[in-house]
């Protein structure tokens, strides 16, 4: 009975679609960064390295291409490797293997920047701004899907994100809360119209792309408010998945000053309310009956920050008089970031070594009440060696948000992702323990 409804709604939503997916739960979705394919030395993932990951994803999503800005048509980010050196060959070629596995080709990502640096967000809006800027996107994803051998793409589209907020104390949020009423403007004067034509792209995509067979789905970046650019109830009947982007709520380089716990699953004491999976969830819950179509984003890495002598010494957060990023992790080299081998090795330092002389031990709390997340910190030294805190995920805390989206009957998981897990097992023998956890729980 319940269901024949659900069929009934999903047809009268879905007049454009010639076909009606119903979602399966307990979804893995699996992020593959290509970038780590040509990282220098051991931080390398290799195509047989990855391989032990797929048979515990049911979607690979390659990460990143992006969006020429002269035609708007899809490019790669990475020509040489892509084409030159077949790497979308040699990942879309796993499928023979992995016969359960989806590929698909994510376009965005904060990947696709411009020449400072920056998430180039100004193609990704005029591009929506015109249907011949539409058709050209279209026609280029559907060729270069067909010339690949991808499953379908995923638009994590580079939307302006919104500010950090700088405040303590119930008076500056309250007065910030005020200011954010006329703030919205400041970040896209034209997001009313830009969320009509995204769900106009949605839309003519999923006809063009279902034509081939293709998948589409959705995954939102972190801080990009889906009350300004998504139309939910227009856009979830044209879609197959949405990945929420339930992490990085907090991060060295949006609050350089303030440590903070990175991804907390339910509502903190005194934080911005909606700096939690749950308030993101019950968001998208709100706009749309369809739970089976949302996952949520849970990450392999942690965010780190540089302790002052200011920091303190309790490393209990938030941790104010921070110094920003820390420096990168001996292997990723990637500032205000340390991936889970890099964090599991300075928490066995701790454990088996006692004070390591190199300040290298990381003392780890953990949080009983399963509510927030965990975090590692060392305060700086006496004679002012930076201290570090880090908020990040192991297999316990990652699981407990798998045992969450199980319990709310959402679609599954979104990993962030498998070049950041620990892939060779060094940490505690296995391969891949974070994307097992979760797997574990869905
Ligand atoms: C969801 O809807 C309820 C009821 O209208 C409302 O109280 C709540 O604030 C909404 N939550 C979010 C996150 O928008």
């Amino acid at each position: 009975m319940a269901h024949s409804w659900v069929f009934f709604l999903g047809a009268l939503l879905c007049l454009g679609c010639s076909q009606v997916t119903l979602a399966e739960v307990g979804k893995l979705v699996c992020y593959y960064d290509a970038a780590s394919f040509v990282r220098e030395g051991p931080a390398q993932l290799s195509l047989p390295e990855l391989e032990p990951a797929l048979s515990f994803c049911n979607y690979l999503i390659y990460g990143y291409a992006g969006i020429d800005a002269s035609n708007y048509k899809l490019k790669s980010l990475h020509p040489e490797l892509t084409y030159n050196r077949q790497h979308y060959n040699q990942i879309t070629a796993l499928r023979k293997k992995y016969a359960h596995l989806r590929i698909l080709l994510s376009v965005g990502g904060d990947r696709d920047i411009n020449e400072f640096g920056e998430p180039d967000n100004g193609k990704y809006l005029s591009l929506l701004e015109q249907p011949e800027h539409r058709n050209n996107f279209k026609a280029s994803v559907s060729a270069e899907l067909s010339q690949y051998g991808f499953d379908g793409i995923d638009l994590a589209w580079q939307f302006p994100k919104l500010r950090p907020k700088k405040q303590q104390g119930a008076f500056r949020r309250a007065w910030s809360s005020f200011k954010g009423l006329f703030s919205s403007d400041t970040i896209d004067a034209k997001a009313e119209e830009h969320k009509t034509q995204f769900a106009a792209l949605v839309r003519e995509l999923r006809v063009e792309l279902q034509r081939n067979g293709k998948q589409l789905s959705l995954s939102m970046l972190p801080h990009v408010d889906p009350q300004l650019f998504i139309d939910i109830p227009s856009v979830m009947p044209y879609v197959d998945f949405v990945n929420l982007g339930t992490y990085d709520f907090h991060t060295p380089q949006r609050d350089p000053k303030q440590a903070d716990v990175v991804a907390p699953l339910h509502e903190m004491p005194e934080r911005d309310l909606t700096h939690n999976v749950a308030h993101q969830v019950e968001y998208w819950l709100n706009s749309t009956a369809n739970a089976q179509q949302l996952n949520i984003g849970i990450a392999s890495y942690g965010r780190a920050w540089r302790m002052s002598r200011d920091s303190g010494l309790t490393g209990y957060p938030p941790v104010p008089d921070t110094e920003g990023a820390a420096d990168g992790g001996k292997h990723t080299l990637i500032p205000g970031l340390l991936s889970w081998p890099e964090i599991c090795e300075q928490l066995q330092l701790h454990l088996g070594q006692g004070k390591d002389k190199n300040n290298e031990h990381l003392r780890k709390v953990g949080d009983p009440t399963k509510r927030f997340g965990i975090y590692a910190y060392r305060s700086a030294g006496d004679n002012g060696e930076p201290g570090l805190w880090v908020g990040y995920e192991d297999p316990t805390s990652a699981a407990i948000k798998a045992s969450y989206s199980q319990a709310r009957r959402l679609g599954g998981v979104a990993f962030h992702d498998l070049s950041l897990d620990d892939f060779r097992g060094q940490c505690a023998g296995e391969k891949y323990p974070i994307l097992r956890s979760i797997k574990f729980k869905l």
